[in-house]
């Protein structure tokens, strides 16, 4: 069975902000622990508990992104997290979907967070950080 890894790595993904970056190390592997687990055909009830640490962890984290966003005044910050909710919505959906009859969804919703961490942080988070270097604040 196909199995998402991520890979912390401090160049690619680093935003420069601690605080944030090390919440999306923990966020990686919070994914990759539901990934593991899918890995292993894990029941449908371990692997929603998973999921749900995922998105707990997920609704805080977006919180710290979205109040730092609105405090900075970044111009991006109602798309940011309007991008946030539609995640949380989507993942639950998914999450709903999932049943003992169709194993492939929980590879799926894996799939999915796994995907989004990574090109959420890549684009969409970096560019607080880049706003940020450039009015020369320095966050924490
Ligand atoms: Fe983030
Ligand atoms: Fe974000």
């Amino acid at each position: 069975m196909k199995k998402f890894h991520l890979v912390w790595d401090e160049n690619r993904y680093a935003l420069g902000i601690p605080s944030l970056d090390s919440e999306h190390r923990s966020l990686m592997n919070l994914v990759n622990e539901l990934s593991e687990a899918v890995a292993q055909d894990c029941d449908c009830e371990q692997a929603r508990q998973k999921m749900e640490k995922i998105l707990d962890f997920a609704a805080m984290h977006f919180a710290h992104e979205e109040d730092l966003m609105r405090r900075h005044g970044f111009p991006g910050a109602e798309q940011h997290t309007a991008d946030h909710e539609k995640l949380l919505r989507e993942a639950t959906n998914l999450m709903e979907t999932l049943s003992p009859e169709h194993s492939n969804r929980a590879l799926l919703i894996t799939a999915f967070f796994t995907d989004f961490t990574e090109n959420h942080i890549l684009h969409e988070d970096r560019a607080i950080s880049q706003y940020l270097e450039k009015q020369g604040i320095r966050a924490d």
